[in-house]
């Protein structure tokens, strides 16, 4: 028999949500930017040639962080091509990904568009090929108010004030041998530490981002973690997360398990840091920054031209099933509020994102698109302690994986409760029995939900097959609230406190 039960109280909360879980990432890879977000010549594109429809977009998906500009592309980026008068940028080989790289868009240009588009940028430093000086030398660039070298050379190009950026990650993914002068955790423990410290000394304000291991599965995981956060521990604020989720093996019931992967992970790498601290009798804690995360499979394998630029790399067109595991992995980041305090949806548009474009034409929502969209609107306040108890099931990889998934948001003012819910059974309609604990006065007002028999399907930019439905209004009954949920469905059911 399979069920679902759930009781939340009111006053039991995991933690505030850092409005910074609803991030995402752009990279100088594929067309995220060159025909993503920049697309000069295009007809929604404004005077700085940036996409209006693509903002729209962005804007409507409530993104409130951006990373940038890599990933792997920024451990071989010289960050000086990409300032100063456009027609005298160099075009450069770009290794991490075999393509040309023309600067036509650099960092005064990304935080130009970070204005127009409403978002925080969250800046990558090359701790690959470059190292510590290049770093401060682009924080000073970056958030200086001027009257030194770097500071009066960002006024020339334009932009009198400094950009203030807060957040800094020390390089991407350096335990990857793929990544451009990989490193070991000694080696990059050492070099993360001094760049952070000579970047925290130029602007004591920014907040930095320690490299963890670059999946879960690496063989170093762990121990990375530990090693290199013990070196760097008094220069960093947080240490990075990497997951995408595959689907190699076609078993639908073992892809939908995916969010426990996601939960363990989260776990594992929270009880590293802490014995990190415990270890250093530290009164700082050090909290995540999940700043890549997705489902990533379909694109594998894919052609082009080498040395090409913008070419249609990671262009995974995603079903109806990535969005429920997307789903997942939001319920596992919202029910982890106390320590994962920034997130970064891998990537944003074209590159494995929830937005696509056609150059020169439309841009459209991929099916990822709208569980971070009722995300990032109605997931915001606090998260709740929910406490769970429900029928289980076991797939080739994993064991006792919850037919339903959940996470519940309060949000800041106390007056709408968001219950977000995955059933993953492929085909039993679960009840999800949910027990109402001082929510007095709480009525259901929607209940929205991905529904869809096909697995596979897939939105194109003449056609959405998947998108979402407005079901029947669920009915609280003396703090009783069954909400029923289809086979392999996404949910959202939101209550709010009725004014007398
Ligand atoms: O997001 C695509 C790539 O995935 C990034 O460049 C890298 O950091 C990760 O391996």
């Amino acid at each position: 028999m399979k069920y679902a039960k759930l009781t939340l109280c009111s006053e039991y909360e995991v933690g505030r949500i850092d409005d910074r879980v609803y991030g995402s990432f752009i990279e100088h890879l594929g067309r995220a930017v060159y025909g993503g977000i920049y697309e000069p010549g295009h007809p929604a594109a404004d005077e700085n040639g940036f996409r209006t429809d693509v903002n729209a977009l962005i804007k409507e998906l409530g993104v409130g962080l951006v990373r940038y500009p890599g990933g792997n592309f920024v451990s071989g980026y010289n960050w000086e091509d990409g300032i100063g008068p456009v027609a005298e940028r160099p075009r450069r080989l770009e290794l991490a990904w075999g393509t040309t790289e023309p600067n036509t868009f650099g960092t005064d240009e990304f935080m130009r568009w970070c204005r127009v588009t409403g978002t925080e940028p969250m800046m990558a430093v090359n701790l690959g090929t470059r190292g510590p000086d290049g770093s401060r030398n682009l924080v000073e660039y970056c958030n200086h108010p001027g009257g030194t070298y770097w500071s009066d050379l960002r006024r020339k190009n334009g932009a009198e004030k400094p950009h203030g950026v807060k957040l800094w990650c020390l390089g991407n993914e350096m335990d990857g041998p793929w990544q451009m002068c990989h490193k070991d955790a000694v080696d990059y423990g050492k070099v993360a530490n001094e760049a952070a410290k000579l970047m925290k000394w130029t602007d004591p304000s920014i907040e930095t981002v320690l490299c963890g291991s670059s999946s879960y599965g690496m063989k170093t995981f762990g121990e990375w973690e530990t090693t290199a956060l013990d070196i760097a521990y008094d220069n960093v604020d947080y240490v990075s997360m990497h997951q995408y989720h595959g689907n190699s093996d076609d078993y639908l019931e073992n892809f939908l398990a995916k969010g426990v992967e996601t939960e363990q992970f989260i776990k594992s790498v929270v009880s590293a840091l802490d014995y990190v601290q415990g270890k250093r009798h530290a009164k700082k804690r050090i909290d995540i920054s999940f700043d890549e995360w997705n489902v990533w499979y379909h694109s594998h394998g894919a052609e082009f031209e080498k040395w090409c630029e913008a070419p249609h790399i990671l262009e995974d067109i995603y079903n109806f099933a990535d969005a429920l595991v997307v789903g997942e992995m939001l319920n596992a980041i919202l029910r982890h509020a106390d320590r994962v305090k920034v997130a970064c949806l891998a990537q944003l548009v074209n590159v494995i994102a929830p937005i696509m474009t056609e150059n020169g034409g439309k841009a459209w929502k991929q099916t990822i698109y709208y569980p971070f969209y009722y995300a990032s609107k109605y997931g915001r306040g606090r998260s709740l302690q929910g406490l769970f108890e429900g029928s289980k099931y076991d797939t080739r990889w994993y064991t006792d994986v919850p037919h339903v998934d959940t996470s519940a948001v309060l949000s800041e003012d106390g007056e709408t409760l968001t219950i977000f819910a995955v059933n993953r059974d492929l085909k039993d309609d679960i009840t999800l029995q949910t027990k109402l604990i001082a929510f007095e006065g709480f009525a259901p007002v929607e209940h929205i939900a991905l529904e869809n028999a096909d697995p596979e399907a897939i939105n194109t930019k003449d056609h959405e097959a998947v998108a979402p439905v407005k079901k029947a209004c669920p009915k609280t009954d003396n703090g009783q609230l069954d909400i029923p949920l289809s086979p392999m469905s996404w949910n959202m059911v939101r209550l709010q406190k009725i004014k007398n």
